[in-house]
């Protein structure tokens, strides 16, 4: 699809191709999380952050993406040894070198950030370390966000951590709202979450829907809060049983700020991994007009952490 792009959620570890004894179908995000944590492993040295990194801008930039808003985990990289700035450094020179090297297919150019995650299921010591460790960074790497498992009361024990990385200088976003299995990963973290962070974006964020009392959904629209939303990936990891499952339909009638991105690419099959294929399926499973497709496109691009 020659639609220009903006992909805010995609997770560098993600990208990299899943083992080849491992199949697209998990079992849960649990299951589909254990396979990431060993596939990350692969990345040792700064060449390595730097050669995933330009890999995937590359694939981006074929895709017609303009600009990328890319994750990386830095807790388990650190316990293997590796200096914060080794992957600043890496990620950051292939940055520079696709954006004066690459062009898409209409000829324009790419341009990408990097937002450093929280492992949230290794608890907020191990977070404050990590946020030290990239303090020194800021600018370079734009934001914070919180990805892996989901804990019990994860917005109340992170959000002081998230008042520090704010001041600090680094813009706020979390994954929440992508489980629906009524745990903190599910519409009620996420409500906490909005409350307590008050995150610009939230990654996922679909079960906003799930509040019996609307009020979620109402907070979200009235916010404006982008949800920077992964149905295929939702589906992939059986967070919901099908795509046919997922409340995007929903979500766009009712006035969410929405994009649409690929979150882990490298792990799900040949089929679903380009942004230009989630677009096409999402498009055909809910019937988007090429209007609507034009406005996810637009409001991802408001939503990038480019200045303020
Ligand atoms: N890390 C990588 N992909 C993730 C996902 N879909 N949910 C939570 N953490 C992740
Ligand atoms: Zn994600």
């Amino acid at each position: 699809m020659a639609l220009p792009k903006v992909e805010l959620h995609v997770h560098l570890e993600g990208t990299i191709a899943r083992p080849e004894n491992t199949d697209a179908n998990f079992m849960s995000l649990g299951d589909f999380l254990g396979v990431y944590d060993k596939g990350m492993e692969k990345l040792q040295t700064a060449r390595d952050f730097h050669d995933v990194t330009l890999a995937y801008l590359r694939r981006a930039a074929d895709d017609e993406v303009r600009h990328v808003e890319m994750f990386f985990d830095p807790e388990p990289h650190m316990e293997r040894g590796i200096a914060a700035g080794a992957m600043v450094d890496g990620i950051e020179e292939a940055i520079d070198t696709a954006s004066r090297e690459l062009s898409t297919p209409a000829g324009a150019h790419i341009t990408a950030n990097m937002i450093f995650s929280w492992q949230r299921n290794r608890g907020v010591r191990s977070a404050e370390a990590c946020l030290q460790a990239m303090a020194p960074y800021v600018g370079r790497v734009v934001g914070v966000g919180t990805s892996s498992d989901y804990v019990a009361s994860w917005p109340e024990q992170y959000a002081p951590l998230y008042h520090k990385a704010e001041s600090l200088g680094f813009r706020k976003c979390c994954h929440a709202g992508e489980l629906t299995d009524g745990s903190d990963g599910d519409w009620s973290g996420m409500e906490r979450a909005l409350k307590l962070i008050d995150p610009e974006r939230i990654d996922h964020g679909y079960r906003c829907v799930a509040d019996p009392s609307g009020r979620l959904l109402e907070a979200v629209v009235e916010k404006q809060v982008h949800l920077t939303v992964c149905p295929l990936s939702n589906a992939r990891l059986r967070c919901i049983n099908s795509l046919a499952e997922h409340p995007l339909r929903r979500l766009i009638d009712s006035g969410c700020n929405i994009s649409l991105n690929s979150d882990d690419p490298g792990y799900v099959s040949d089929a679903e991994r380009h942004l230009t294929q989630v677009f096409a399926l999402c498009s055909d499973q809910f019937e988007l007009s090429l209007d609507e497709l034009a406005n996810i496109s637009k409001s991802a691009a408001r939503a990038a952490f480019i200045s303020e």
